[in-house]
């Protein structure tokens, strides 16, 4: 169907995100088979991802989530990151896996790294589904050990993804004009 006045343009399909998801869910299947993975997804925008990744883990892992806040209402982070609601479950001695929507510049997940890691996991790894590599801030160079797709430094939403809380229910991601 055409729709020429949506204010935004598909930028990755439902059939894209589902191949991609189904390959990173047969890899981290693969690496984490036998050890006691615990997907830690990062609310609210993770939360389509994680439901699809999840099914695609073929392994008996466990399940948490973060709420942290760093945008606020805008379009440009704030670096300013806030714990809402952290993990319950007990982590030590566990393998976890940090399930994001989008790495932007990093401070996020910078911010999480360390404070996951203060729990004593076995490891800490990362899933995102997006990267915008290049505005990375050279301060969080930090290894994606699963990415689903580099993005360039365009606002996307969709899939999990908001602008001013909307739009995260759109199946595919989209860049908003
Ligand atoms: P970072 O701390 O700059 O890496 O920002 C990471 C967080 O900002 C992500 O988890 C998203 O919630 C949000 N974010 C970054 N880029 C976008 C975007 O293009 N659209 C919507 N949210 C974004
Ligand atoms: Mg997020």
């Amino acid at each position: 169907m055409l729709k020429i006045n949506e204010p935004y343009k598909i930028v990755i399909t439902e059939d894209q995100l589902k191949k991609r998801i189904s390959e990173l869910g047969r890899r981290i299947t693969a690496d984490y088979n036998g050890r006691d993975l615990v997907a830690v997804g990062i609310l609210k925008g993770s939360v389509l991802f994680m439901a699809d990744l999840i099914r695609e883990i073929k392994l008996p892992a466990e399940m948490d989530f973060m709420t942290v806040s760093s945008y606020g209402n805008s379009i440009k982070s704030s670096g300013n990151i806030k714990i809402i609601n952290d993990i319950t479950l007990p982590v030590k001695g566990k393998d976890l896996l940090i399930v994001e929507d989008i790495i932007d510049t990093g401070t996020t997940l910078s911010f999480l790294i360390d404070h996951l890691s203060l729990k004593d996991p076995l490891s800490v790894k990362i899933c995102s589904l997006l990267d915008k590599k290049s505005a990375r801030n050279p301060a969080h160079d930090i290894n994606i050990d699963y990415s689903g797709f580099d993005v360039p430094e365009k606002f996307l939403i969709g899939y999990g993804l908001d602008y001013q809380e909307k739009y995260r229910n759109l199946p595919f991601i989209a860049e908003l004009k």
